[in-house]
């Protein structure tokens, strides 16, 4: 047991996480002027990092905050961030706000933003949640029109997560205007009459890292996969409905709003995607 305190990155230095100060004019506390990502590390080897630098780069462009660092900078920052911590198995959690400004909505000129970075261990899902699934409530879809990009004003998405909570579920599944969006940190793929059929990646969801690997190794097993919008009801009588993040890695829903989903276990066609996971992902370990 290692009671050190853990080391984070804070503009440019490491530092002992109970030294890494940030200025209460920070516009990420202020308004939420920020965008992060979250990188799953398996073995100390991070899974899909580019994809993350490219889902970066798009929700920097998309809030007009320029990128201070190049590819290359940020891999060499997240790997010594890695090496520092005494677990293998991470999440690593970064986020650059627009920096300290007097307070204005404006955007404030030549003003550094600020970067921060921290390694957490990384929590996938227990071998009970992956073997009986988990389950989820649902909420008619009150955040932006923006959720494409991946901002660090999560109210929206945290009020829905709390609602889980508070109901015993790990997640709540939304849907806007009568179709299926995403779960309050998760995408959601479901199955329908042997496809799986995922909603589209436009404004209303955020490009899921993981999505992305769930329809490659959904090829991989010879599912086929469609892309089209989910009327709710449809989603709530599929085969089989997941999560997919990068922490939950692919999950399948069994029990919805109180009510058991699917036949109340995991699916065949989950247990097949689910396989291929966790021989793609670096350095297998089973659940
Ligand atoms: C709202 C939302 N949708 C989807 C996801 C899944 O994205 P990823 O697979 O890249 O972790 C997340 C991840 O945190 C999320 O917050």
């Amino acid at each position: 047991m290692n009671d050190a305190a853990p080391i984070v990155y804070l503009n440019g230095s490491f530092v002992p996480l109970p030294d890494a100060k940030v200025s209460v004019l920070d516009r990420g506390f202020i308004f939420g002027d920020g965008v992060y990502e979250l990188v799953p590390v398996y073995g100390r080897e991070p899974f899909r990092l580019p994809h993350h630098l490219a889902r970066l780069q798009r929700s920097l462009d998309g809030i007009g905050l320029a990128n201070p660092h190049s590819n290359a900078q940020w891999e060499a920052i997240i790997r010594d961030l890695i090496a520092r911590q005494p677990f293998a198995d991470q999440g690593v959690y970064f986020q650059i706000t627009r920096g300290a400004a007097k307070r204005d909505h404006t955007f404030p000129q030549g003003v550094p933003p600020t970067v921060f970075m921290m390694s957490n261990p990384l929590a996938t899902p227990t071998r009970e949640q992956v073997e009986r699934g988990v389950a989820v409530v649902t909420a008619e879809d009150n955040r932006w029109h923006r959720c494409d990009l991946k901002t660090i004003s999560l109210l929206g998405n945290v009020l829905m997560r709390q609602l889980a909570a508070e109901r015993g579920a790990v997640e709540t599944v939304m849907f806007r205007d009568g179709f299926l969006t995403e779960a309050s940190a998760s995408n959601v793929l479901v199955v329908i009459g042997g496809e799986i059929v995922v909603p589209p990646k436009d404004n209303l969801i955020l490009p899921g890292i993981t999505y992305d690997a769930a329809v490659e190794f959904a090829a991989e097993a010879r599912v086929p996969v469609v892309t089209r919008p989910v009327p709710k009801a449809e989603a709530l009588a599929a085969d089989e409905m997941w999560l997919t993040s990068s922490t939950k890695e692919v999950l399948a829903v069994t029990t919805v709003d109180g009510t058991p989903f699917a036949g109340g276990r995991p699916g065949p066609v989950f247990r097949k995607v689910w396989d291929v996971f966790q021989k793609r992902k670096p350095h297998a370990v089973t659940a």
